[in-house]
């Protein structure tokens, strides 16, 4: 799958959609603006990705809190601005973007193997954007580690309705310090604290360990060139990542705006640590004890997208660039790993 910029359009959003209601980015001065991705300098810092809990995460949360502030205070047509930050996911899941040489196909990163490398670009980009506006080369965006006990909660500072991080449209039953549930469909259930991580925990267990010894049962189904959209999601994916989605949306909104759907999910600060988590977990994976291997076919590897990059240049990115997370300067802090023995 290659994203055409130039054929980025009207997106197809639910019906009650909240506005905007466009989600292209900016358009180029020219097709010559576009750049292929080089890796940065391997002299850059290592910005290392914190958990939001925590000591450390305090000071984390803190800093993306001022970049999320900087972001949204930049006009709306700049690049990167946080109104078009949050327009990307809008586009790259609403159909916005028709396949290259197949107007007829949409371009949905969604329930298929392009889900984990397309939100590495994304965050790697916004990562980068956010660290040169805070003037801190090694700014990182903390993660929301919902997979441990103590980071099984919303962060509070995403909860303080004077933070840049608030977002009024979200679930105010699921503030904290309500448990986070991993399994989550919309109703409510009667656990007690305990009992709820006990099975989030094994809901881990069973998304990473059980379900997922192959690579097109963790990362999704190919989707290729002249293929239709959403072939078949992977197993982190689906759970926890589509359910903290839901959770996180406010259901009493006609879609669970904003985290409970695709085209305004990311208009919620608390994406982007969310996003962090199931990128941390995608190296946990490929890392783990059973050392599981990548894909190695072609059509997945050279899969590009688009993005903005930190001077405001546009970037073509593709899959094969987006596997080795030392070489985009960058790493997460290890917090254990308490689900790997939560066998159900
Ligand atoms: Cu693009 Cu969390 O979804």
């Amino acid at each position: 799958i290659v994203t055409d910029l130039l054929s980025c359009g009207e997106p197809r959003l639910p019906s009650h959609a909240l506005p905007p209601f466009r989600c292209c980015p900016p358009t180029p001065a020219s097709d010559a603006a576009v750049a292929n991705f080089t890796f940065p300098d391997p002299g850059e810092p290592l910005r290392t990705r914190q958990p939001a809990h925590g000591a450390a995460g305090a000071d984390s949360v803190a800093r993306y809190a001022r970049a999320v502030a900087l972001m949204k205070a930049l006009p709306e047509s700049d690049p990167r601005s946080f109104y078009q930050q949050a327009n990307i996911h809008c586009a790259y899941c609403t159909a916005a973007y028709r396949q290259a040489g197949r107007p007829e196909l949409h371009v949905q990163i969604h329930f298929s193997w392009l889900f984990f490398p397309f939100h590495r670009a994304y965050l790697y980009f916004f990562e980068r954007v956010a660290a040169r506006l805070l003037g801190d080369p090694g700014f990182a965006v903390p993660f929301w580690s919902w997979d441990v006990p103590e980071g099984m909660r919303v962060p509070p500072e995403f909860a303080d309705a004077a933070s840049p991080l608030y977002d009024p449209i979200r679930n105010p039953e699921h503030a904290p310090p309500r448990v986070v549930d991993l399994d989550f469909s919309k109703v409510d259930k009667n656990y007690t604290d305990e009992q709820q991580i006990q099975l989030n925990l094994r809901t881990m267990y069973k998304q990473m360990v059980t379900n997922a010894p192959l690579p097109s049962l963790f990362y999704g189904q190919p989707y290729r060139a002249g293929d239709r959209e959403m072939p078949g999601a992977g197993t982190v994916e689906l759970s926890p990542h589509n359910t903290i989605h839901v959770w996180a949306g406010d259901l009493s909104q006609p879609n669970h705006e904003n985290m409970g759907t695709y085209y305004s999910a990311a208009r919620d600060p608390i994406f982007f640590p969310h996003h962090t988590n199931s990128d941390r977990l995608w190296e946990v994976w490929r890392g783990g004890p059973a050392r599981h291997a990548d894909f190695t076919d072609p059509d997945w590897l050279d899969s590009s997208f688009l993005f903005y990059d930190e001077d405001a240049r546009l970037v073509r990115v593709t899959v094969r660039d987006m596997l080795d997370i030392g070489r985009l300067r960058y790493a997460y802090a290890e917090v254990g790993l308490p689900w790997l023995s939560a066998r159900p």
